[in-house]
C-alpha cells in the first residue's frame, strides 16, 4: 500500500480495472511498475506460468508450441520503450467522446525484456505468403451488446501486426518488466511489447501467434481503434498504428502559483512513433514565444525523452504555459486536435494555466505546487 502522500493509480474504472499513472508524479525515465496504467478490456485472466503455452501456426513450416522455460532459454532482448493508450488525452477532446476518459496518465515508459518476435518466427518458419502476424490474448467477452458496434457475443483480444513490423528490432514478446517478472495486469507470463505503436498492439497474456497470408479484420482493428485516412480521397478507414508526436508537462500543474521572479521548473516527457524526437518548446505565454526545453537523459529508440526547461516569471499575472514536440521526421505537434482520429491520438497541444502571484513575506503564506 502507497503511503498517504505517495501518488498513486487513478482509477478510471474498477472492473475490469482501468487505470491511470498519475502523470504529475513523473520524476524517473522508467515508470516504477506499481505505479504505471493499466488498460483492460475483459478482466485480467490468472494464468499459471507452468500450464502456459504459447502456440505459433498459421503460414509457417513448422507449426510448434513452447513453454515458458523454451522462450527464455533463447536469446534475450530488453528495450526500454514507452507505452501510450491511443485513448490517451480523450478527456481533452470537445465535445466529449465516448470511452474512457484518460487525461495524460495513460502513458508510460517502461523496460521490457524478452525475445524478439522474429525469433520465434523463425524457428517456425515463415511460408513465402506470410503478410501478418496474428497475436490473440486468453482474455475474452462480449463487447457494447446491443449498440451498432457489438462484437459477434465472446471474441479474444487479437489485433495483428504487419510482416514488417513483425520482425523489426523494437518489436518483442516480453515476459518481464521492469526487471521483475510481468505482473498479472500488465500480461503474465508474456505480452507483446510494440516499439513506437499505440497500446493496443501491444497484447497481453499472448497464447497464440498465427501468421496470416490475408489482412486481419478483426473487432480490435476493424470495429475498434482505426482512424480515417483521406490519402486516397474518398476517406478510408486504417488500423492505428504508430504513436503520434508529443510533450506533455507533468508540473506545474494546472492552476499552480508560481512565484514572481524564481526560475520555475517546467518539467515533462516527449514522445513519438518511429522517428526520435529531436527538440521540445515551451512557449510561456509572457510575451517571448517558443524557447527551447533542454532533452534530458540519452536518446533510446522507442523511450521518451524527459525534458526541463527553467522559466523565471517576471510579472504577476495568469499565464497558459503550453509545449510542443518535434521529432525527427520533421513532425510537429498540432495546435489543434485531428479530425480524422475518432476518439484516439489525441496529440494537439493541451495548455497548462498557472498564476503568477508576489513573492510571499513568509514561505508559510504561499503554497508552491
Ligand atoms: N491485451 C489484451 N490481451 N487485452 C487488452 O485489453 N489492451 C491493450 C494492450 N493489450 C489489451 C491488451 C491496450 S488498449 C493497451 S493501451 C495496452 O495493452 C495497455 O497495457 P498495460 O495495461 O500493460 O499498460
Amino acid at each position: 500500500m502507497p503511503a498517504q502522500d505517495q501518488p498513486s493509480l487513478i482509477v478510471r474504472q474498477s472492473s475490469p480495472p482501468n487505470m491511470e499513472f498519475p502523470f504529475a508524479s513523473l520524476s524517473d525515465w522508467l515508470v516504477p511498475t506499481d505505479l504505471f496504467f493499466v488498460r483492460n478490456h475483459f478482466p485480467s485472466p490468472d494464468l499459471d506460468a507452468r500450464e502456459w503455452r504459447l502456440r505459433i501456426d498459421g503460414a509457417v513450416e513448422r507449426p510448434l508450441e513452447l513453454d515458458l522455460d523454451a522462450i527464455k532459454a533463447m536469446a534475450r532482448t530488453t528495450v526500454a520503450a514507452v507505452l501510450e493508450c491511443a485513448g490517451n488525452g480523450r478527456v481533452y477532446y470537445e465535445p466529449a467522446k465516448e470511452g474512457l476518459q484518460w487525461q495524460n496518465g495513460a502513458v508510460g515508459a517502461a523496460e521490457w525484456t524478452g525475445v524478439l518476435l522474429r525469433d520465434i518466427l523463425a524457428r517456425a518458419g515463415l511460408k513465402s505468403d506470410a503478410r501478418e502476424v496474428l497475436l490473440v490474448g486468453a482474455d475474452s467477452g462480449a463487447v457494447d451488446a446491443n449498440k451498432k458496434t457489438a462484437s459477434p457475443g465472446k471474441i479474444a483480444f487479437a489485433r495483428s501486426l504487419p510482416l514488417a513490423k513483425a520482425i523489426g528490432d523494437g518489436v518483442l514478446l516480453a515476459y518481464s518488466m521492469n526487471g521483475e517478472p510481468l505482473t498479472r495486469d500488465h500480461g503474465r507470463p508474456l505480452r507483446a511489447v510494440v516499439g513506437g505503436w499505440f497500446g493496443m498492439a501491444w497484447v497481453k497474456w499472448v497464447t497464440h501467434v498465427r501468421v496470416l497470408e490475408q489482412p486481419f479484420l478483426g473487432y480490435w482493428q476493424a470495429r475498434d481503434y482505426f482512424r480515417w485516412d483521406r490519402g486516397a480521397g474518398e476517406p478510408m478507414l486504417v488500423p492505428l498504428t504508430e504513436m503520434e508526436v508529443k510533450a506533455q508537462i507533468a508540473r506545474p500543474v494546472n492552476g499552480a502559483n508560481l512565484i514572481a521572479g524564481q526560475p520555475y521548473r517546467v518539467f515533462g516527457a516527449a514522445w513519438s512513433g518511429e522517428a526520435p524526437i529531436k527538440q521540445v518548446q515551451i512557449c510561456a505565454g509572457d510575451g517571448e514565444g517558443w524557447r527551447e526545453a533542454r532533452l534530458l537523459d540519452a536518446e533510446h529508440p522507442y523511450a521518451w525523452r524527459l525534458w526541463e526547461c527553467l522559466w523565471t516569471p517576471r510579472q504577476v499575472g495568469n499565464y497558459r504555459l503550453r509545449c510542443r514536440a518535434i521529432d525527427g521526421a520533421g513532425r510537429v505537434q498540432p495546435e489543434q486536435p485531428r479530425s480524422d482520429s475518432e476518439s484516439y491520438a489525441a496529440n494537439w497541444i493541451v495548455p497548462v494555466d498557472v498564476a503568477v502571484v508576489p513573492e510571499p513575506e513568509t514561505y508559510e503564506a504561499e503554497f508552491v505546487i
